[in-house]
């Protein structure tokens, strides 16, 4: 049986609150946290040693060799060296391999060059060994001869484009800010990132006959089937993913990466498995990057703080051809009012590594600069940067008229100024601890919703429930909510209902991306349990809205009758869920507010920020513990962004140089201070069946400005180019003689 829903109006009959046990919302604790706290949840690169012993003897390891120029062709590759090393078994040169990099996505292969050097450290080859110390030693041996040409590795003097639907305006920007009683034209940077997830790319191929099977970390899988299947020339059919743990993605497992390719082919040609890992330098080195950006915001306001004007030009980069570009303006053009308007996108085409989605791409990088402009234009105007923000929240969208689904910012940066103690804000310099200055900073937080198609399958039998989808979890928590949500509409404890993910020969999931999982898959779970449910009211003759499900007994008024008598053979449905017309005429979007305190020290430059708390509004929390979780991810990922992190090339041989933990700074235990993160109640008939939306990647949107607006109500420096390290808030001190 299947339930299929096409999302054309919203939903409003709010049936889980309705339900008899109350297990959605509760923070239930991961199902699969036992399997991953114990070593048992076996991640892409242990699969050869441990999931398929029978295989392991037989397994083959490869390392990609990788271009070391940044643009030209592969004039001749010499693996003589390389195959005399004991062990090894091929060097294997396939078209295939030399891919244009791309984020993925598109459900198709990305672009195949002709033996083309797009970026360096882009892969050309793989060498296939019997153990992966023979493949990494063997592959520094290939001597690959180029025919080099001119690369573009310098973003501010690229050539560049305009993308025609990214370009928008309104009314008449520059008159605006003529006319303006207090107005702000400033321009920002920030760094290029690596999204430098705990586990690097791995894949794990095999063929039986001619359908090949491959273990890899990957977000996106009925996607990144047909992408790897396409780029292998075979039918989807003939392809077989599976993802069951995937240790983070952020991103850069959006789409199949060059080391599924490599293991797919070298596996065909040697006819055995073969897995190819990538060490964390390569994985700096081939994932997709963040875009730096560089981005321009002009903000005008009348006499009385409201925008009259507002433009937010961004430039960002990325290699020749990419359609991807961040989004840096996503959620420019809802957040505030302002009649006129103008946003302008430029992408500079520079030859290195493919950038992409990155952890919120878009509003991670876009609203954390316009709510740093919005402070310093609350100074300017004399205002309160609450003040200001709330005497600028549209009431409809400010460019198509189209109703919110719901808006939160205001309760939240209310109720979030009451908690933090912002009443005890002081000006810059007036609160000391000996050589730390102090302060406290704010920045509204917005993430544009999405809903994605989605199956889930859910069978019911006297010894519980089993729910299969190709959907994944990245570590956000799906296999719990799932579960949850079961649980909750078959009236069976967690411990009854076995979620099991990861795998394209389940039904097609949403994938994890754009923080579409939660509400889109949900949904079809949802709908797979209300098909069930019917089935199970017909055979005690009553409508399924007044059946009870609760510890193994259903009951519909005064009939009642014991699950297992009612179900000599388990039930099956698979619920469809399809995004129809019903989010055309609205806006969706989900709503926060950041606060953060940090201590400045006058004499070195760090920064520590001291606490931050998160105020979240995202529709019905389906899970408040891995919720929260989500958001404290995300803060910390602000933290890094506003401090630390600094994806570095160097602009003379296009190579990467922070292309290691040690080097590229991400927010560890010690640098992350006490987080706080409070939903407010919501119930989003637009957010699918469940009135949830994504929560993913709101945590991030603005959080970095909360930070960088408390180091300047701390200290009176203004740090425009990310991230905020010691030398430059030196430089500012000195720069205002403190
Ligand atoms: Mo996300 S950056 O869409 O994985």
């Amino acid at each position: 049986m299947t339930a299929r829903l096409v999302f054309d109006k919203a939903d409003d009959r709010n049936r889980l609150d309705a339900m008899a046990q109350g297990v959605i919302g509760r923070p239930a604790d991961r199902a699969e946290g036992e399997l991953k706290v114990s070593g048992r949840a076996v991640y892409a690169a242990e699969q050869a040693t441990s999931l398929w012993a029978d295989r392991r003897a037989d397994c083959a390891f490869g390392t990609l060799v990788r271009a070391t120029v940044a643009r030209g062709r592969v004039a001749s590759l010499d693996a003589e060296a390389a195959l005399a090393v004991a062990g090894v078994l091929d060097v294997v040169q396939d078209p295939r391999l030399v891919r244009h990099p791309a984020q993925g996505m598109a459900r198709k292969s990305p672009p195949q060059g002709v033996e083309d050097v797009h970026y360096f450290g882009q892969p050309v080859a793989v060498v296939v060994a019997e153990s992966l110390e023979a493949a990494r030693e063997a592959a520094r041996l290939v001597r690959i001869r180029y025919e080099e040409a001119e690369p573009s590795l310098d973003t501010t003097s690229a050539p560049s484009e305009f993308p025609e639907k990214k370009q928008s305006g309104q009314g008449d920007l520059d008159a605006a800010m003529k006319a303006a009683a207090v107005s702000l034209d400033e321009t920002y940077t920030t760094a290029s990132s690596a999204a430098a997830a705990m586990e690097p790319h791995a894949a794990l191929a095999w063929w039986e006959g001619n359908r090949v099977t491959l273990c890899g970390a990957y977000q996106m899988l009925s996607q990144n089937v047909e992408e790897l299947a396409d780029a292998l020339g075979i039918p989807a059919e003939r392809a077989r993913i599976l993802s069951p743990f995937i240790g983070g993605g952020f991103g850069s497992k959006l789409g199949i990466a060059p080391e599924a390719v490599a293991a797919a082919v070298a596996a065909e040609r040697l006819q055995r498995p073969v897995l190819v890992p990538l060490a964390r330098q390569q994985e700096f080195e081939i994932a997709h990057r963040r875009s730096e950006t560089e981005q321009r915001v002009r903000l005008a306001v009348d006499p009385d703080g409201r925008l009259t004007g507002l433009g937010h030009d961004a430039r960002v980069s990325n290699l020749p051809g990419e359609t991807f570009s961040e989004p840096v303006q996503q959620a420019t053009h809802l957040l505030y009012r302002g009649e006129n308007r103008s946003i302008r996108h430029e992408v500079a085409r520079v030859n290195l590594t493919c950038a992409g989605s990155v952890r919120a791409p878009g509003e991670a990088v876009g609203v954390t600069i316009l709510e740093m402009a919005m402070d310093e234009l609350a100074e300017k105007a004399g205002l309160d940067p609450i003040e200001l923000r709330l005497r600028n929240i549209p009431d409809e969208d400010p460019e198509t008229g189209k109703p919110f689904t719901s808006h939160k910012l205001a309760e939240a940066l209310r109720s979030g100024a009451a908690q933090f103690g912002w009443a005890d804000r002081r000006n810059p310099g007036e609160r000391r601890e000996g050589e730390w200055l102090l302060g406290i900073g704010v920045a509204s937080a917005v993430r544009v919703n999405f809903l994605h198609k989605a199956r889930v399958r859910v069978t019911l039998s006297k010894e519980g429930a089993q729910v299969e989808s190709s959907m994944t979890d990245i570590g956000t928590g799906t296999y719990t909510i799932l579960t949850q949500i079961v649980a909750e509409m078959l009236g069976l404890p967690l411990g009854s209902v076995e979620t099991r993910l990861g795998d394209t020969d389940f039904p097609e999931g949403s994938g994890s991306g754009g923080s579409i999982g939660a509400a889109s898959n949900g949904s079809a779970a949802f709908l797979a349990c209300e098909e069930i449910r019917r089935q199970l009211a017909a055979k005690l003759d009553c409508d399924e809205s007044e059946l009870t499900l609760k510890d193994g007994r259903a009951t519909c008024g005064n009939r009642s009758q014991e699950l297992s008598e009612l179900l000599p053979e388990p039930l099956t449905a698979e619920g469809i869920f399809e995004p129809g017309k019903a989010l055309s005429g609205v806006r969706s979007s989900t709503w926060g507010a950041h606060f953060a305190e940090v201590a400045v020290n006058e004499v070195t430059g760090e920064v520590r920020v001291r606490r931050m708390l998160g105020v979240f509004a995202a529709g019905r929390i389906l899970n408040e513990k891995t919720a929260r979780s989500q958001c404290i991810g995300g803060m910390t990922f602000g933290l890094g962004m506003a401090l630390m992190e600094d994806l570095v090339h160097d602009r003379r041989f296009g190579h990467v140089v922070t292309r290691d933990l040690a080097n590229y700074h991400i927010p560890t235990h010690a640098d992350v201070p006490a987080q706080e993160v409070r939903f407010l109640e919501e119930r989003d008939i637009y957010g699918g069946t469940l009135q949830a939306k994504g929560i993913g990647e709101l945590g991030i949107c603005g959080a970095g400005a909360a930070i960088l607006n408390a180091v300047h109500n701390a200290c009176g420096v203004r740090i425009r180019h990310l991230p905020a390290t010691p030398d430059k808030i030196l430089e500012g001190l000195c720069a205002i003689g403190r």
